[in-house]
C-alpha cells in the first residue's frame, strides 16, 4: 500500500468516523419549527404547503399542525389548551387583538432581532404594525392581506336568468328573486357563527358604510347598534337567509365556493381565500368567475394572517422560528404564498405583476380607502375586537340567522349584548 493511499484510507475512515459523531449532531441541530395552523381546504393547504417547501429548502424541519375548521375557533381552542400545558407550538397562525393578549401573558418570543435586520418597518404598512408589535416590539409576522368584503360570481349562472353583477342592495335582491324563481340558489352559504358574521361584516358596510362599521362595530356605540342602518342590516340578511339552499347549515366554506365553482350556486360573499379554490380548481377571473365588491359603499374590511412564535426552549425550535420569521417577509414567499392563497402580499415591496386581476382590485381598492378612511379592520376574522365582544356580535347575528326573530328585536339583542360584553 502507497502512502498515498494509506493516507486516503485514513481520509475515509476519519469522515466515516466524524461523520458518524457528527451526524446525529448535524440532524440534531436542524432548525425545527411546529407550526399551527387552519389552512386545509385545497386553496389554503397548497399556499401552507409552499411555505413548509420554502422552510425546507432552506434547511429547516417542519412539523405540521393543521386543525381544520374555517375562521380558526377550532384552532385556538387547541393553541390555548398546548399553552396551558406548558408545550406551545414554535410558530401559531394568529391575529388582532389574540397577538396583544398573549403577549401580555408574556409567552411570545421577541421577533425585533430579524425584523431590524430585516427591515420589516420599511416593508410593513403600519395599519399591520399596530397589531404586530403590540408593546413596541414584533411578535408577530405577517403573510398576507386577505380584503373580507367581496362577492365571488360564477358569471354563466346570472346569463341564464339574463343578470349582471349587482351593483346596489335592489339589484341584488331582484337578481336573487329571479335565480330562486329559476330552481337556482342565489348564494352559496355555510351557516357556522364565523361565515354569518362575514356576511353580517359585509352587509354592515355595504349599507352602513366604513364610519358607521367603527362607530356601531368597533367602538359599540349604542345608537349606532339600535339605528335605523341596523335594522335595515338585519332586514336585508333577512333576505340572505331567503336565498340560501335548504342545506347550508354546519357546511364548510370551501364547500360552499365549490358550489359558485360548479354552477349550482350564483355567488358567495367570502373573504379572497375563496380566490384561493377557484385557483386551485384552474378557474380563470374575469372568465370563469367575477371577483366584485359587495354591493352599497366602497369599503374595504381587512384581514390579515401572521405567525407569532411561542416561546420555546430548545435551540432548534428557536433556530426554527427565527428562520422561519425571515423567510415569511422574504419576496419571493410573499408573491409565492399569495398567488395561492387568494390575498396579496403583507410586503409593500413585493410586485404584484404575476398577480391577476382580482388580487390588482384588491389592491387598488385598499390604497383608495385608506385615503377615503374607508379601510376597517375585520372583525369577523378577530382582527378589530376583543374576543368577548366578537362572541357576542356573532352569537346575535347567527341567532337571528336561524330564527324568525325580526330586525327590531335584533338591533335590541345586539345593543345588550355588546353593553354586557364590554362591561
Ligand atoms: C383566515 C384565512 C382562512 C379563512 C378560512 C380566515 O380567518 O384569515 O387565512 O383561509 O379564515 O379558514
Amino acid at each position: 500500500m502507497t502512502l498515498r493511499t494509506r493516507g486516503t484510507r485514513l481520509f475515509v475512515a476519519t469522515t466515516a468516523l466524524a461523520g458518524l459523531l457528527a451526524g446525529p449532531a448535524l440532524a440534531a441541530d436542524q432548525p425545527t419549527v411546529e407550526v399551527l395552523h387552519w389552512w386545509t381546504s385545497g386553496g389554503e393547504a397548497a399556499a401552507a404547503r409552499a411555505l413548509k417547501q420554502d422552510f425546507e429548502a432552506h434547511g429547516g424541519k417542519w412539523v405540521d399542525a393543521p386543525v381544520a375548521g374555517g375562521g380558526g375557533d377550532a384552532a385556538m381552542t387547541v393553541l390555548r389548551s398546548r399553552v396551558l400545558a406548558g408545550d406551545p407550538p414554535g410558530a401559531v397562525q394568529l391575529k388582532g387583538p389574540a397577538i396583544a393578549n398573549w403577549a401580555e401573558e408574556g409567552v411570545l418570543a421577541d421577533l425585533d432581532p430579524v425584523a431590524k435586520a430585516e427591515n420589516w418597518n420599511a416593508k410593513i404598512p403600519p395599519v399591520l404594525q399596530t397589531v404586530l408589535k403590540p408593546e413596541g416590539d414584533y411578535v408577530a409576522v405577517p403573510v398576507n392581506i386577505h380584503r373580507v368584503n367581496w362577492l365571488w360570481v360564477n358569471p354563466a349562472v346570472l346569463a341564464k336568468v339574463g343578470a349582471e353583477v349587482p351593483k346596489n342592495w335592489d339589484e341584488f335582491n331582484a337578481t336573487a328573486d329571479k335565480l330562486k324563481a329559476a330552481g337556482i340558489v342565489p348564494i352559496a352559504h355555510g351557516g357556522q357563527p364565523w361565515q354569518d358574521a362575514t356576511i353580517f361584516e359585509a352587509v354592515v358596510l355595504g349599507i352602513g358604510g366604513a364610519d358607521f362599521y367603527r362607530e356601531a362595530i368597533v367602538e359599540g356605540n349604542e345608537k349606532a347598534l339600535t339605528s335605523d342602518t341596523m335594522v335595515k342590516v338585519f332586514d336585508q340578511m333577512r333576505k340572505i337567509r331567503g336565498y340560501v339552499d335548504p342545506n347550508f347549515s354546519g357546511r364548510e366554506w370551501n364547500l360552499s365556493t365549490a358550489m359558485v365553482i360548479n354552477g349550482q350556486a350564483a355567488m358567495q360573499i367570502m373573504g379572497d381565500w375563496a380566490k384561493g379554490e377557484f385557483s386551485a380548481a384552474g378557474k380563470v377571473p374575469g372568465k370563469d368567475y367575477l371577483c366584485a365588491e359587495v354591493p352599497g359603499n366602497l369599503a374595504y374590511s381587512l384581514n390579515s394572517d401572521s405567525f407569532a412564535m411561542f416561546k420555546v426552549k430548545d435551540k432548534n425550535a428557536q433556530a426554527g422560528q427565527q428562520l422561519l420569521a425571515k423567510l415569511i417577509m422574504g419576496d419571493k414567499f410573499q408573491e409565492e404564498f399569495n398567488l395561492l392563497k387568494g390575498s396579496i402580499p403583507a410586503s409593500t415591496v413585493v410586485d404584484l405583476s404575476k398577480f391577476d386581476a382580482c388580487a390588482q382590485k384588491s389592491k387598488a381598492d385598499l390604497e383608495a380607502t385608506q385615503k377615503d378612511n374607508a379601510l376597517v379592520l375585520s372583525f369577523a376574522h378577530k382582527m378589530a375586537l376583543p374576543g368577548n365582544v366578537e362572541g357576542a356580535i356573532v352569537d346575535v347575528v347567527t341567532q337571528h340567522f336561524n330564527s324568525n326573530m325580526s330586525s327590531a328585536d335584533a338591533v335590541k339583542k345586539l345593543a345588550e349584548a355588546v353593553k354586557l360584553a364590554k362591561g
